[in-house]
């Protein structure tokens, strides 16, 4: 799975969304601790793990899940807590 992390935020180049062959990146549905309107989520229950956003995104902001570098882990719950209903 596909996680964004920090450098999308106030950036939301939105290059990914061109990429993605089955269009699983969204805003958030829920309130979270910063502006998430400044910033796309991967949907974990839709993303086929093709990896073509990755080298989409200018500012670096994709990662596969176990190679999101450490400062920015909490970026796997917060994508969680984006798509909760
Ligand atoms: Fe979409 Fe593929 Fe990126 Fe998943 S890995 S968000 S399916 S482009
Ligand atoms: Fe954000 Fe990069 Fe996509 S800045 S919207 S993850 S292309």
């Amino acid at each position: 799975v596909y996680v964004i992390a920090q450098p999308c935020i106030g950036v939301k180049d939105a290059s990914c969304l061109d990429v993605c062959p089955v269009d699983c990146i969204h805003p958030s549905r829920n309130e979270l601790a910063f502006d998430a309107s400044e910033h796309l989520f991967i949907d974990h229950d839709e993303c086929i793990d093709c990896g073509a956003c990755e080298p989409a995104c200018p500012v670096t902001s994709i990662f596969e899940e176990s190679a999101v570098p450490e400062e920015w882990k909490h970026f796997i719950a917060i994508t969680a807590d984006s798509f909760r209903a």
